[in-house]
Formats: C-alpha cells, sequence, structure tokens
C-alpha cells in the first residue's frame, strides 16, 4: 500500500433476516413524516412496496412512491425522477431493488434542494453533500450498491454508461435483508450473484486495494462457491441466500474503496450500446479479461484460487490462473449465463467501436494491474465474441 488509505462506509449497516422489519425506526430516527419509496416495476410485481409501503404507513409516516425505474437506468430517466421526486418533498428518500432502484435513489437524495444540476450530472463537478438523508435495502445480491460512493447511468445520446462518484452517494443506513433477495429469478441472482465475485476479484487485484479491503474481497471469494449453486437452482434455500448477501455486502465495501477495473470498463459500452444487463457482461468478461491481466499478479492468484476451493498452487504458481479461468467459463454452463458476446446477439463488425469506448474509461483502467490500449482490449472483445475458447 503506497501512502494512507481512505476507508468510507455507510453511518448504520443493518444485516441479517427480517431486518427489513425494523425499517419504520430507521425512518422515525430521522424524525420524518413524509418518505418516498424509490423501486422498479418489477419490484412493484413481486407485492415488496406495496409490503414496505405498508409497514411506514402503519406507524403514521406518509409515503409517496417513485417506480417508474427500468433496468439499468439512464441519465434522461434520473433528470425526471428527481423533478417528480422533488414535489413530493420528502424527508428521507428509501431506494429499494436492485442496483438499478438503489442509484437511482441515492442520486436522487443527493441532487435534491440543488438548482444546478448538469455540472453534477456530467461529471465535471462532484456532488457535493447530501441534504436529504437515504436508506437503501438491497433486493438482490450482486451490486453492493447500497454501501458504495458511485451510481451508474447509461448515457442514450452517447450509447456508453458513465459512473458518477462521491461520498453523497452513501447511504445513512443499508438495511440488509436476505429475505427480499428469495424472490429474485434464477437468471438475476445468477447475474448479480457473478458481479458480486467480479467487484470482490476486482477489488482485490485493484492499484488501489488495501489490506482493509482485501479482508472483506477475501471473505466474499471464500464464501462464493459455497453459496452461489444453490441461492441459484434453489432459490428459497434461505442459508444460501444469507451468503449470497454476505458476498454480495462485502465485496461491495472492497470495491467502494478499492476500485473495479477492466472488466467493468469492458462492460460499460456492452450495456450503453447493447443494453446487456451489468452482471451479465461482467460474468462473461470476468475469465476473458483475467487471462490477460491476471498474469501480471500471480500471488493473487493462487490466494483465490486457494479461497474458491480449488487447490494449492503455492508450489505451481503459475497454474493458478488456469484453474481459476476454468472455474469461471463452468460457472458460466453451470448457472445457465451466456459464454460468449456471439450469444449476446453482439455484432462482430461492432467490436472495434466497443474498445475505442472502452479505452476512454480511464478512471477504471488505470485502477488494473495491467496496462490495456484499444488494441489490447480488442482482442479481449474478440476472444469473448466466440466464446469458450480456454476451455480445456
Ligand atoms: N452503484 C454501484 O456501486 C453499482 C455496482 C454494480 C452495478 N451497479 C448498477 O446496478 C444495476 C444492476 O443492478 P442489479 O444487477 O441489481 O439488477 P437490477 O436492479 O437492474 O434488477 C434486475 C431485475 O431484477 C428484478 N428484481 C430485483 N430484485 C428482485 C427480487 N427480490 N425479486 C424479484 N425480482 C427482483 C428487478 O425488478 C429488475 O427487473 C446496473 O445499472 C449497474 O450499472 C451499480
Amino acid at each position: 500500500m503506497n501512502g494512507y488509505a481512505d476507508f468510507q462506509s455507510p453511518n448504520r449497516v443493518r444485516f441479517g433476516v427480517d431486518s427489513f422489519l425494523t425499517l419504520s425506526e430507521e425512518v422515525q430516527s430521522f424524525d420524518a413524516k413524509r418518505v418516498v419509496i424509490v423501486s422498479d416495476k418489477g419490484m412493484v410485481n413481486t407485492g415488496l412496496v406495496d409490503r414496505t409501503s405498508r409497514l411506514l404507513v402503519d406507524e403514521g409516516i406518509h409515503v409517496d412512491r417513485f417506480t417508474d425505474i427500468e433496468g439499468e437506468p439512464s441519465f434522461q430517466l434520473l433528470e425526471s425522477a428527481v423533478t417528480e421526486v422533488e414535489s413530493y418533498q420528502p424527508d428521507v428518500v428509501i431506494g429499494l431493488g436492485g442496483g438499478s432502484a438503489m442509484d437511482t435513489a441515492k442520486t436522487i437524495a443527493a441532487l435534491l434542494g440543488k438548482e444546478e444540476r448538469s455540472s453534477y450530472l456530467s461529471g465535471e463537478v462532484t456532488i457535493p453533500s447530501r441534504m436529504v438523508p437515504c436508506i437503501l435495502l438491497p433486493t438482490t445480491a450482486g451490486t453492493g450498491a447500497e454501501v458504495t460512493m458511485n451510481a451508474i447511468f447509461g448515457d442514450t445520446k452517447q450509447g456508453v454508461k458513465r459512473g458518477l462518484v462521491s461520498s453523497a452517494l452513501l447511504p445513512d443506513v443499508a438495511i440488509v435483508d436476505p429475505v427480499l433477495t428469495r424472490s429474485c429469478p434464477p437468471r438475476v441472482t445468477a447475474s448479480s450473484g457473478v458481479d458480486a465475485f467480479t467487484h470482490a476479484i476486482e477489488s482485490y487485484v485493484a492499484v488501489r486495494a488495501t489490506p482493509f479491503t482485501n479482508m472483506y474481497a477475501e471473505k466474499a471469494m471464500e464464501l462464493f462457491p459455497l453459496h452461489i449453486h444453490q441461492a441459484v437452482h434453489n432459490g428459497s434455500n434461505l442459508e444460501s441466500r444469507v451468503g449470497m448477501s454476505m458476498v454480495s455486502h462485502m465485496a461491495g465495501i472492497s470495491l467502494a474503496n478499492a476500485g473495479v477495473g477492466a472488466v467493468h470498463a469492458l462492460a460499460y459500452p456492452l450495456g450503453g450500446t447493447y443494453h446487456v444487463e451489468h452482471g451479465v457482461a461482467n460474468a462473461l468478461l470476468l475469465p476473458f479479461v483475467l487471462e490477460v491481466t491476471g498474469k501480471t499478479c500471480t500471488p493473487q492468484m493462487v490466494s483465490v484460487a486457494s479461497k474458491l476451493q480449488l487447490g494449492d498452487y503455492t508450489e505451481t504458481p503459475d497454474l493458478a490462473l488456469d484453474a481459476i479461468i476454468y472455474y469461471l467459463l463452468q460457472l458460466l454452463e453451470d448457472l445457465d449465463l451466456p459464454s460468449s458476446l456471439q450469444e449476446l446477439g453482439v455484432d462482430e463488425q461492432s467490436l472495434p467501436q466497443l474498445a475505442k469506448e472502452a479505452s476512454k474509461v480511464t478512471r477504471l483502467l488505470s485502477n488494473t494491474p495491467y496496462t490495456l490500449n484499444e488494441k489490447k482490449i480488442l482482442a479481449i472483445y474478440e476472444r469473448a465474441y466466440n466464446g469458450r475458447g480456454l476451455r480445456r
């Protein structure tokens, strides 16, 4: 570790089965009379938005809702959401859902009461401190957005995704109740679960990793193989949902403070151009990016292989990376996730343009332990386009 390390986290994290039922206590701790629940249509269909609302209304709290979010929100949607939520004059903003709902909720809370928003949304100016408290409740086990100071939105004009970064995006309270993830369908459980693993491994090898972030990343990687299969194939199994919520939350803490790298940089243009879900893109790209970048961090690969229970590679460190890549490719198959860009409908002709866009995500590329230029990025996309090339 060079120099000093900052470590940030929400003021309070309440983790555990049925912690959701204590939401009104947290709301009342802010002396709030009016709240807004920010969520999405899928969540409305699960009945969780109604349940959340009832918990608060029963305690005499006025509840408004903004549930117009569609997966992977855009800046355009965010702007209209801020305007609408402003008219409700909430004392607290509650984000209920996966990363899409939580990112929208935390950014709305951070922007409320601020007049000039365009410079914040363009990323030119960092959003200054928040005036309205924010509580986040994740319903997927993946993004860790309840503990990060990032929020990701699609720029529909430029066909890319961009991240906003500010301490004002950290919530006051994160309530992580694994019960809320039990209704998650297998595909979302699989893609968001591998997304969480990607956060753990990318932040573990990140240039900005510290002993503090590594502690969380290592624990997340150790728990991941114990729970991911059950969570996807037997979703009502609460133990695996608890395990995956821990993976997601711990990987999120590591990601928040160490940052992520090239997998995310290459996933952004896929999300922006082809609207591939964030978790699916990360899961697919991870083995192909690691194939290139993993060579530069052999000791960490030995440790990752051990956390994943792939064997002891201390005597043969150069073989650890291969074992991890094989495990990840096998995982895509076991979890029924796409294993090539071709399968996702990506046009081969567009790969150079995707590589050009990805090479501009310098915030993440510079945090990767290997210098990736446009040419090398294109080579990774080409490998991922054909897929399965790494199978033994
Ligand atoms: N802020 C961060 O640090 C961060 C980190 C990673 C990803 N992200 C962002 O998060 C977004 C992806 O989030 P996600 O993977 O959690 O998916 P999501 O929030 O887009 O949700 C995917 C789908 O699952 C449904 N869903 C969520 N929880 C459910 C439940 N319990 N039961 C039934 N359905 C449920 C939603 O309604 C939605 O249709 C992307 O926009 C990505 O860029 C943010």
